[in-house]
């Protein structure tokens, strides 16, 4: 089965020069979710947005054009909230290291999930929340059709080749009324979106440098997770993935 054509749009990223055509990823992205209908849709003008399922979407390259500015604001935030491995409830250490920016910041231990507004390393507030940050995950927000989106949450994940994230909900937030807006930067993975329960098929989709997927509305709650990172050299960040995650979570 062949999925319809994407619809491009006029705007090109900043940089495209540097990474593949996106008429070659179109191909890639289309080719790995046909289990899924994939609709080409264009809320805002210039920006492209591929339809995973009802309120979920990918916006190709979307980052892309402030990928060096994000690039300097992880960067700044391990010198006073480093990535750490955190604990699972039961016991395990987590293969994703992660950081908080924001208000908010999305911790686990022996005690449970939860958001926090100390970091519990360091006991002081959590690195505050970069405008450029806030603003990129509005716009995000608003492109995919959530509107009113204010985040005052920011986990940030960092991959190496062979971290992975099993399959789970985001469900420690107050207000599912809002959407999540995940921004994928450096090496490529593949995110696994699923459904309801944990056990319902998922759908592959390839995630590069600047894409950002947003998930609310009926999508909200379905089960995601990402795939083992393999091995790479991004030019910007290195041998490695970094993800933000923007909530709503108080
Ligand atoms: C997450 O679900 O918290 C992260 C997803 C990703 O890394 O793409
Ligand atoms: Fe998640």
């Amino acid at each position: 089965m062949s999925g319809p054509a994407v619809a491009r749009s006029a705007r090109r990223p900043l940089d495209e020069g540097a990474r593949p055509t996106d008429s070659r990823r179109r191909v890639t992205l289309a080719a790995a979710t046909t289990a899924h209908a994939i609709a080409p849709a264009s809320v805002e003008c210039g920006v492209d947005r591929v339809e995973l399922a009802p309120g979920a979407s990918v916006l190709p390259r979307f980052a892309a054009p402030i990928d060096a500015l994000l690039r300097e604001g992880v960067e700044a935030i391990t010198a006073s909230a480093p990535f750490r491995h955190m604990q699972t409830p039961g016991g395990f250490t987590m293969a994703v290291a992660m950081t908080n920016f924001g208000p908010l910041g999305w911790v686990t231990d022996k005690r449970g999930y939860r958001y926090a507004t100390l970091d519990p390393d360091s006991g002081l507030p959590w690195p505050a929340l970069p405008e450029a940050f806030r603003a990129l995950a509005v716009r995000a927000a608003r492109a995919a059709g959530f509107g009113d989106f204010e985040p005052d949450a920011c986990l940030v994940n960092r991959y190496v080749p062979g971290a992975r994230l099993s399959l789970h909900r985001d469900a420690d937030e107050r207000d599912f009324g809002q959407p999540i807006v995940s921004v994928s930067l450096g090496l490529p993975a593949t995110f696994l979106f699923g459904g309801a329960k944990r056990s319902d098929p998922t759908v592959r989709v390839p995630l590069e440098h600047g894409d950002v997927v947003v998930w609310g509305g009926d999508a909200r709650m379905r089960y995601h997770g990402v795939l083992a990172l393999k091995d790479g050299v991004d030019p910007l960040f290195g041998r490695q993935r970094i993800n933000l995650t923007f909530r709503k979570a108080g």
